[in-house]
Parts: structure tokens; sequence; C-alpha cells
């Protein structure tokens, strides 16, 4: 399938809504949807170069799809990297990518404050694979220096800002540590997305994506991407793929393609509204803390607004007040329960505004150890900012809040 005849140079942006393979006979002027499970073959011979890779050609939707390409190629233009491959799910493309390019023997470090089910694989399903995973502070470079095992650490891994208390770390001195010790970095971009952090750009060899979430937009399909160099991504993992069967289905592919033509936008409106909710949170007297990288009081408030565009996300988290992690689950479901309009589920990155309690849901399979070392507590709260009206949300949350001793 041949690409676009889109000029060269064009910013992320302009990829976001043109970047595709080319048009059918047809001219449709939104994507085609591709939706076959495989494709007819002119000739048995054609057929046989098609299957030994000797020539180019759709065989079976495990193999490839054009819609999927099209979603391939249109992410790895906003990430600026050379390659991307579409998978099932997010967690489908951390699999993959810890799948296809690590053996028995091998070390990963990665950061202990990630999403509680990239905690789960690497720290429990892949350990029966013999893949040792280190987990380290998110911030601390020195913790990450010290875990690395010259000759066995393969993968450095984080996600920044992490999920869900909005950690950043610094991209560009993970990926030195990377390459001083031969191994790569991988870095989780779901939260920012291209759109607000390239993280390739400040050296990154991978960046992973659930596409579940901001690239798609609206709550609608699962999806996930491994992006980096042609010889990792498509010569490793897209061979590995051909045989696990992690795919993306077209359909899916499709869903997201049309959401990432509103990703600026929303990333950029989503981050507002985020910032004055997050503003507001802090002047409340029921709020013991507010993270969120876009106020000065965050951690690491100067080096996200460097990676991330000068912008903090659209995603922040609150620890309410309380005297015992009964009082504080108690509180925290309180100001849950209030809610009428910002929606009681655990996704984020949909226009509509999300809120959950991390410690009984996305972190709710973690032992109480990994979910201190994680910093998640029974008072934390996490939102996701949509598109509504600020005050609207502001009000939701004060509803809750209000009812606090
Ligand atoms: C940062 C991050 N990475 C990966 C995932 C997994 O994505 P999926 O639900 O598409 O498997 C999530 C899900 O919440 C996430 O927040």
């Amino acid at each position: 399938m041949t690409d676009s005849t889109l000029p060269e140079g064009l910013h992320p942006q302009t990829l976001a809504v043109r970047q595709a393979i080319a048009r059918s006979q047809y001219g449709e002027h939104s994507e085609a949807l591709y939706l076959t499970s495989s494709y007819v073959q002119p000739d048995a011979a054609t057929s046989a170069r098609r299957f030994a890779n000797e020539e180019a050609g759709y065989t079976y939707t495990r193999t490839s799809n054009p819609t999927v390409t099209s979603f391939e190629r249109r992410l790895a233009g906003l990430e600026g990297t050379e390659a991307a491959i579409g998978t099932a799910t997010g967690m489908a493309a951390i699999a993959l990518m810890v799948y296809g390019l690590l053996k028995s023997g091998d070390h990963i470090v990665a950061s202990r404050s990630m999403f509680g089910s990239t905690i789960k694989l690497l720290g429990s399903e892949l350990a029966r694979f013999g893949v040792e995973t280190t987990f380290v502070s998110q911030t601390d470079a020195a913790e990450w220096r010290a875990a690395i095992r010259p000759g066995q650490t393969r993968l450095l891994f984080a996600e920044t800002p992490t999920n869900p208390l909005t950690d950043v770390c610094d991209i560009a001195t993970l990926a030195d540590l990377a390459h001083n010790a031969d191994a790569w970095l991988a870095v989780d971009n779901s939260f920012v997305t291209p759109a607000l952090q390239q993280a390739s750009r400040f050296g990154a060899d991978l960046v992973i994506h659930s596409g579940t979430k901001f690239l798609e937009g609206q709550g609608r399909v699962l999806a996930g991407a491994v992006c980096g160099p042609r010889a990792i991504v498509e010569d490793k993992l897209g061979a590995f793929i051909r045989s696990a069967g992690f795919n993306l289905s077209p359909f899916n592919a499709w869903v997201v393609l049309k959401g990432m033509e509103t990703l600026f936008v929303r990333m950029r409106e989503q981050s507002r509204n985020a910032l004055e909710l997050a503003q507001w949170l802090q002047q409340q007297p029921q709020v013991a803390r507010v993270h969120y990288p876009g106020l000065p009081s965050h951690p690491q408030h100067e080096l996200a607004m460097r990676q991330q565009s000068g912008l903090g996300g659209a995603v922040l988290a609150f620890d309410v007040r309380g005297d015992s992690p009964e009082a504080l689950r108690h509180n925290a479901f309180h100001v849950i329960d209030q809610c009428r309009v910002i929606s009681k589920t655990t996704n984020l990155g949909d226009t509509k505004s999300t809120i959950s309690h991390p410690a009984s849901t996305s972190h709710g399979r973690l032992s109480e150890a990994q979910r201190q070392a994680a910093g998640v507590g029974q008072g934390l709260i996490r939102i996701s900012v949509g598109l509504e009206y600020p005050k609207d949300i502001q009000d939701d949350v004060l509803r809750g809040l209000g009812g606090l001793s």
C-alpha cells in the first residue's frame, strides 16, 4: 500500500490530521476502514512471495492491515519515530515490547510509580519467564544508575507523567543512562501524548501508548502501540506479532485514527481545564495535597514544562484529609459518590471528565507494599479532566468536599 503524497517537513499537528496511506480508487475523503481478515491474492506464486516477505502486499490481518497501517504511520509521524506498530491494548504494547525484545536472563529497570498493571506484568508475570525487574524511584537518577547491571540490563522503562501521581522523570537523563549501558529506554507517553511531549526527541528509543486514552479521546475502543526505529519495530516486533497475535483490530485502528485528528486541540483545552481545577483544589481546606505538573508546587514543575510544551496535561490527583487509612478511604469515597456530572469510571483521556479511587481500582491488584511504594494512599482521588465548563466540574467536586468535616 502506497503512502499519501504529502510534502516533507510537515508539522506534527498537520500529520495528526493528514498522515495516512493513499486513498483507494474511490477517492474517499475520510480514511477507508478495511474491515477484512484476509486479502485475495492474484495468483499462488504472488501469495508465496508475500508470505515469504519477498514482496510487499497484504495477506492476513494478523500480519498487517491497511487501516492499521494508516494508524501506525500517523502515530509515527506524530512521535517523530521511523515506525509504529499497533496493538490490541496499551498492555499488549508493553507485552509485545518485553516478550518481543527480551529473553530469559535479561534485566529491566523500571519506575516503581507506574500504572498498576504494568507493575504487575513486569514484577510478577515476566519473572516467570526469567526476566527480572528492579523497581526504582521515578525521579532519582542515582537509583536508576545503581540498579543497572552491566551486560544484563537490556531495558529502562518509565512512564511520564505517572498514573496517578503525575511524577515526571527526566527523559534525557534516563536515555543517557540506558545508552551508556547498551540498553534501550522505553517511555510510556499515554498521559500527555506527542501533542505535548515527543519522548524520542529527548532520547527515548521506544515510545509506548495506550491508544485507549487521549489518542482515541472519547472512551470508545481499546488500542495500543509501540513506536521506534524500523529495525526494532518492524523487523523484530513486526515478526513477533505475526506469531503472537497481539494485533490492533482494523475497526479500533480507524476509531483512534479519526480521534487523533482532534488530538492537539483536545490536549490544549483539557490541559487548560485541568490547570484551572488544580488551582481551585489547592485552595480547598479539605484537600491535603494536589498532584499536577502544571502547578509551580509540583516537585518537577520546571522539568515538566520543558518536556511537555509548557502544559501539565489533563490528569491530576489529590489527597483528601483524614486521620486514619479508614477515614481517608471513607472521605475519598464520599467525594466520588457525590459527583453527578463527572463519571465514576477508571478510564482517562476522555472528553468526559472521569473520577476514580486508584487504591481500590487501577492499583487495587497491587500489594499494600507495592501501593505504598507507588505513593498511592487511601485518600487519593484521580480526575481526568474533560471538555465540560470548568465551573461545573468544580461544583461537582465541591458537592463531596463540602460534606467533609
Ligand atoms: C499509563 C498507562 N499505560 C498503559 C495503560 C494500559 O492501557 P490499556 O488499558 O489500553 O491496556 C494504562 C491504562 O490505564 C495507563 O494509564
